[in-house]
């Protein structure tokens, strides 16, 4: 461990990381900028191909970033797993899923440690920054590498650190969020410790990986129960004829107790949507439920249903059927101004609404084409951010609040507005006269 350790302050310690995306690729650059060499493994050779000619394929992650760390001779990417022998420490960034039934999907965490375990070596330090069950390192990941004959604690250090990554966020980065770690022994604990201390401002070392994977778990569980929260006083408030919006402007001014949750569409991304379920299903085999996160995930999976619900209440006000409609969505991005549509909630949306008769185009400057993924194929190609051509649509749905749909001139055209994320309302202010119809969703 001391060796490691040394070699981590000296700079001359070698990182790979398995899994070049959100987390893999942020997490990369900026241990390289903190001086470390730094390998990144992916089996998408698309991805490699592009971090070697030093470019970008995640919109909020800068190309001069990549470049840059490509020419230090510090980055190299590829699709070669042979070259983990030569790293010092191993982190794996690989997606962790839902299964259909909601089942917790770990086999890329065990692919993965199956192809490390091939090349494990003496005083290697592996750390799993995937998202998963309290467990998964101790119980799953150590008797995959052990598979290698080398013993963890005595050959090879393992942890779990969990990644905090936030697409799109400037107020905090992945230099500046403080990182929590968690070893199998404390040796372990200390090593990883010292990894990203070399390049991030705090590290939290907690008392084991289960530990760390809670920590995670928690984190998440408590954004999803409480969007859901305000996602059902929407649907209570709005019953009574309250603005849910302006209940929570005015509860944010109590400067103590209270933190502000925004209802909207249905959640989205890779973390909210997915990982509490992870819990949930863990926690059946120790004969506990957890409702929270249940009912949670119960009330968030309602929303599109309710959003379409309200875009039908909002046409047959014009004396129209969603059949034979013509709806414009305003966003494919599960949140405002990134490029990342994995679990939009608009998706949904729109496939609901084209179930029901409606002719159905979107808009998201983010998204030119919107993309083949494992659940969705749209085949639609977005409709330009321009009030002649929201015009020409029975009603426009905003599901996400880019920037680019603040501008209020765009819906001067427009008869019904059905708004989702409280955009259109502050746009329009005070020189809105009626025109359009605007329904929150
Ligand atoms: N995106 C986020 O904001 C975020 C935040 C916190 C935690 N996480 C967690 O981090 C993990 C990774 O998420 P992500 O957002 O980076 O996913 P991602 O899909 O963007 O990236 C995963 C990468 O792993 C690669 N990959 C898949 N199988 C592989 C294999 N066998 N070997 C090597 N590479 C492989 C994929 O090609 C992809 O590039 C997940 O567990 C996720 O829950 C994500």
């Amino acid at each position: 461990m001391q060796r490691f350790i040394d070699k981590v302050e000296r700079r001359t310690a070698v990182v790979g990381i398995i899994g070049q995306g959100y987390v893999g690729l942020p997490l990369g650059l900026v241990l390289c900028e903190a001086g470390l060499a730094v390998i990144g493994f992916d089996v998408e050779a698309r991805k490699i191909h592009a971090i070697s000619r030093g470019e970008s394929y995640i919109k909020h992650i800068g190309p001069e970033r990549v470049a840059a760390a490509v020419k230090s001779g510090r980055y190299a990417a590829t699709t070669d797993f042979d070259r983990l022998a030569e790293c010092d420490a191993i982190l794996i960034c690989v997606p962790t899923p839902l299964g259909r039934h909601r089942e917790p999907d770990n086999s890329y965490i065990h692919s993965t440690g199956r192809e490390i375990a091939k090349r494990l070596r003496r005083g290697q330090l592996v750390v799993l920054e995937s998202t998963t069950y309290p467990g998964t390192t101790d119980d799953e990941l150590r008797p995959i590498l052990e598979t290698s004959g080398l013993r963890c604690g005595e050959d090879f250090m393992l942890a779990f650190s969990p990644e905090r990554e936030d697409p799109g966020r400037k107020d905090f980065t992945t230099k500046t969020t403080p990182k929590v770690v968690g070893g199998v022994d404390e040796a372990s604990t200390r090593a990883a410790a010292a990894l990203y201390g070399a390049a991030m401002q705090k590290v939290v070392s907690v008392s084991s990986a289960r530990v760390a994977e809670s920590t995670k778990l928690l984190e998440n569980v408590f954004r999803s129960v409480n969007i859901a929260l305000v996602n059902e006083l929407k649907v209570i408030f709005d019953r009574m004829g309250v603005d849910v919006w302006e209940v929570i402007r005015a509860a944010e001014t109590k400067p103590f107790g209270f933190m502000a949750f925004y209802p909207g569409p249905g959640l989205g991304g890779h973390c909210i949507p997915l990982d509490p379920f992870y819990l949930a299903w863990k926690a059946a085999e120790y004969g506990e439920w957890a409702r929270f996160i249940e009912l949670a995930g119960e009330i968030n999976t309602r929303m599109p249903r309710y959003v379409v619900g309200k875009i039908a209440e909002g046409l047959n006000d014009s004396g129209k059927a969603v059949k034979g409609s013509r709806v414009l969505v305003l966003g494919l991005a599960y949140k405002a101004n990134v490029d990342d549509d994995r679990e939009s909630p608009s998706y949904e949306i729109i496939e609901l609404l084209q179930e029901a008769g409606a002719a159905v185009d979107y808009c998201d400057p983010h998204f030119p084409v919107a993309k083949k993924t494992r659940k969705h194929d749209l085949g639609l190609r977005s409709v330009p951010v321009d009030p002649e051509t929201f015009a020409r649509y029975d009603a426009v749905v905003l599901a996400t609040a880019h920037d680019a749909f603040k501008d209020a001139t765009l819906y001067r055209g427009v008869e019904l507005v059905v708004d989702t994320r409280n955009v259109v309302a502050p746009a329009l202010g005070g020189t809105w006269s009626g025109r359009p119809r605007l329904v929150k969703a």
